[in-house]
């Protein structure tokens, strides 16, 4: 066992003796409020940030917190905001949040409030909450989220805020309680941070740099999980395609696929993101040849613009982009294709944004999120000169959102009358007869079915397409 495990191993030990502590403070203050003590997790940004949330509300459960949906956030005692600051949007939204939490603390002292996630790694927010918002208890990073029930503990002792936050970390910290948000369906991490310091994003900040989890740990996990009725595996990492790499034996993002679709019992195997600078003929090959893949492939395009790519530290171009496309397409022909694309990007010019355009012609993507470039302090774009007026980008993102839904709504024609494998995940909130599930490119599907439905696949013909989802009748 090297250095760095045998910490892991130990940090993990520690956090039970903490969970154990913190269970006994638990059940007093239950015991005093004549009920179990409620926690709520409201969860802001990506699925890591999702995967994180789980590992939370695992930890909480533990310790004796009954935990409560989002929407009955005002009745909990303990109220966590997993937060995410990828653009200036997601930060708006948790000052806003937070005011109103600042409320409802003074009409309820004893609530406790904690702040998690990537906008804690910036120092400039944290020293904000410190100032400003000093009703907030607890204020923890995206490398020690493991270590809540030591803060917790720490909170119930000293009673005063407690800040604890990591520039980075090494550890990779296995084995604590995590708990899923479906039964049937689960994220699991592979790889934690990332290298790449494209020059727009803020993650590498926040996130660290680029750990992958070893292979037997990954399996082990969804082994675990398979055994507990999880069907569906979603890997996660900000750039899957570069797992492993460096890892005392290194492996290929492919070959551990290869090995996750092995595990019995899992059906359906996802996983996101895929840098176009990393995607290999390996991954490629595997993909077409292996049935538990879904024929879904997440590859961010940025922008269509190879000098602005270049800008962005994207290491590939136009050209580059559109082959990997042609290659994915010439092995895996029904292959639904979706992206993220940045409008707004300094420098961009109307010729640029033609490119981005004609990329979206060309390719004709099943989906595409758009978004408009936000600018982050402390990454190298948020320092280049001739940043976009607000009405060009607005301009130049309402042609982009109209041209991705015609290209959606196009696709989505295509698989009309087939049949193809649903995963059913809920019962219709809107009319209960129904059920609905996902097709392996994502899609939702809603059709006539009961609960006895929920986490199975079954063949669903897609009787009619709705731009964004399609009703369908059991085959
Ligand atoms: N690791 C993933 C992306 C994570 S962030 C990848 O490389 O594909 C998700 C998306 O947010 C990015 O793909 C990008 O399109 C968008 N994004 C990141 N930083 C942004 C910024 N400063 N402004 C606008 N969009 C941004
Ligand atoms: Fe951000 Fe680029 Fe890393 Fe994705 S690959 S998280 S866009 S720096
Ligand atoms: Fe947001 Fe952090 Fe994810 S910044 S997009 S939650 S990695």
């Amino acid at each position: 066992m090297s250095d760095i495990e045998l910490r892991s191993k130990e940090e993990t030990a520690r956090q039970y003796e903490f969970m154990s502590k913190v269970e006994l403070i638990v059940r007093e203050m239950s015991g005093k409020a004549g009920r179990k003590l409620t926690a709520c997790i409201k969860t802001f940004g990506c699925q890591m940030n999702a995967r994180d949330s789980e590992k939370l509300t695992g930890i909480l459960r533990k310790v004796g917190y009954d935990i409560i949906p989002e929407d009955r956030e005002e009745e909990a005692d303990f109220i966590i905001y997993n937060t995410c600051t990828v653009r200036e949007n997601a930060n708006l939204k948790v000052y806003g949040r937070l005011g109103k939490l600042g409320h409802i603390k003074e009409s309820r002292p004893e609530l406790m409030i904690a702040l998690c996630g990537c906008m804690m790694q910036e120092p400039d927010v944290v020293e904000k909450i410190r100032r400003s918002y000093k009703f907030v208890d607890i204020v923890f990073g995206t490398h020690n989220i493991f270590e809540l029930p030591e803060l917790l503990c720490k909170r119930f002792e000293e009673q005063r805020q407690v800040i604890e936050i990591w520039d980075d970390t090494d550890k990779v910290v296995e084995d604590l309680p995590a708990e899923r948000k479906y039964s049937f369906k689960s994220g699991v991490n592979i790889m934690f941070g990332c290298n790449n310091f494209c020059s727009y994003c803020i993650v590498p900040y926040v996130r660290g740099r680029e750990r992958s989890r070893k292979p037997e740990d990954i399996i082990a996990e969804i082994e675990r999980l398979s055994a507990d009725g999880v069907k569906e595996i979603m890997l996660l990492g900000q750039n899957v395609n570069s797992y492993g790499k460096n890892l005392e034996n290194p492996i290929s993002f492919a070959k551990l696929l290869e090995e996750v679709c092995k595990v019995e019992g899992i059906e359906r195997v996802r996983f996101m993101t895929s840098h176009p600078k990393d995607l290999s003929d390996e991954l490629i090959e595997v993909m077409a040849k292996n049935s538990k893949i879904c024929n879904h492939l997440h590859l961010p395009l940025q922008s269509g613009s190879s000098r602005v790519l270049k800008e962005m530290n994207r290491h590939y171009t136009k050209e580059g982009y559109l082959e990997l496309v042609d290659k994915l397409r010439a092995a895996i022909p029904d292959i639904a294709l979706t992206t993220d694309i940045i409008v707004g990007f300094p420098g961009e010019t109307e010729e640029d944004f033609l490119e981005t355009m004609d990329v979206v012609e060309r390719v004709e993507y099943d989906s595409a999120f758009t978004f408009i470039y936000s600018k982050r302090t402390g990454t190298p774009a948020a320092k280049m000169e001739d940043q976009i007026p607000e009405d060009v980008i607005k301009d130049r993102f309402d042609r982009l959102l109209k041209l991705v839904q015609e290209k959606a709504t196009k696709k989505n024609k295509e698989l009309e009358g087939k049949t193809l494998p649903v995963l059913v995940e809920t019962i219709n909130p809107q009319d209960s007869s129904l059920v609905s599930g996902r097709l392996e490119n994502n899609s939702m599907v809603h059709f006539p079915g009961d609960v006895s439905l929920i986490g199975q696949v079954v063949d669903v013909k897609l009787c009619e397409a709705k731009g964004f989802y399609y009703l369908g009748s059991r085959a």
